[in-house]
């Protein structure tokens, strides 16, 4: 199984590192523009073999995609992290470019790869390799919601004062800060809703952290975050390389469910060996129906900034 990621900045090596550690795949190729850095993360990676107990090989290489030849999935995350006080939408432009043009130069030499998008506006850049591509819907994956999830899972635990293996939970709609829809009625402790310990106001302050989870990070680090990222997209390719049928909530290229069309959102989808092998359909509330349409309007306006 070999997996290739675009993009060794924090984001791309972080998940080059998390999918090693976890020792699922034979190699991993991690592919920059900049001469010799993906060189050096990936020697500076494979020096933690050893150390960490991992058997992947990986491999740097500056702009030549015959490396990435015959990848079974391919991870972008190139193009420009956020700075504080900006949003994820204000990098369309640069970004644009750089997925449409990676795409297609990782398509020349992998035609059956699975792509995962991490580029941000990441629903945008989605739709984006959707239209430019022709791919199946299936072979087309957004990595949002999973991280949005975790950052959501996180909070919750911190207001439950639980460990976080006791809490579950899942964020849909747009990664975006308003975008995003966290599920706080679907959210349990060990089954039990999180409603029966928290208050409404504890709730919605839980709500609101997760939705400027990234702005926050970006803010402290300067730029925005790679270990909950890279751990986020590790989690799906681990779930297409070993065919779990694992249910993330991603962004897929909706038609008719949740009464959307033509756009790539958030909802939850089983992951298994052929990439997206089934869009969920949950019953939302009322509120939480009206939040998803309001994101999927503002993932709309940003797909219309789109050149196609
Ligand atoms: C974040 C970036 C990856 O949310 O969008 O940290």
């Amino acid at each position: 199984m070999k997996v290739t990621v675009v993009g060794a900045g924090a984001v791309g090596a972080s998940c080059a590192e998390y999918i090693a550690i976890k020792n699922f795949a034979s190699e991993v190729v991690l592919l920059d523009i900049k001469e010799g850095f993906a060189e050096g993360k990936a020697m500076d990676l494979m020096q933690t073999a050893s150390l960490n107990g991992f058997d992947t090989k990986v491999v740097g290489v500056t702009n030549d995609y015959s490396k990435t030849a015959d990848s079974h999935i391919c991870v972008i995350t190139s193009g420009i992290p956020r700075k504080p006080g900006m949003t994820r939408e204000e990098l369309i432009g640069i970004n644009a470019g750089i997925v449409k043009s990676v795409s297609s130069s990782l398509l020349e030499h992998s035609p059956n790869t699975i792509i995962i998008v991490v580029s941000n506006p990441m629903d945008t850049m989605t739709y984006l390799v959707h239209k430019t591509t022709g791919l199946p819907k299936h072979r087309i994956i957004g990595m949002g919601g999973a991280l949005d999830s975790a950052r959501f899972k996180y909070r919750l635990a911190e207001a439950l004062e639980a460990p976080i293996s006791d809490v579950d939970g899942m964020v849909i709609g747009g990664h975006s800060d308003k975008g995003m829809v966290p599920l706080t009625a679907h959210a349990t402790r060990n089954s039990v809703k999180v409603s029966e310990f928290l208050s409404d106001e504890r709730l919605t302050q839980v709500k609101e952290d997760t939705k400027v989870g990234g702005a926050t990070l970006t803010k402290l680090l300067g730029t925005s975050a790679w270990y909950a990222p890279g751990a986020a997209v590790s989690g799906l390719v681990q779930a297409i390389a070993c065919d779990q049928k694992k249910m993330y909530p991603c962004s897929a290229l909706l038609e008719g469910e949740y009464g959307l069309n033509d756009l790539c959102i958030g909802v939850p989808v089983i992951l298994g060996k052929n990439g997206i092998e089934q869009i969920v359909t949950i019953d939302l509330s009322t509120a939480e129906k009206a939040h998803l349409e309001e994101s999927a309007a503002g993932v709309k306006k940003t797909n219309g900034l789109l050149e196609l």
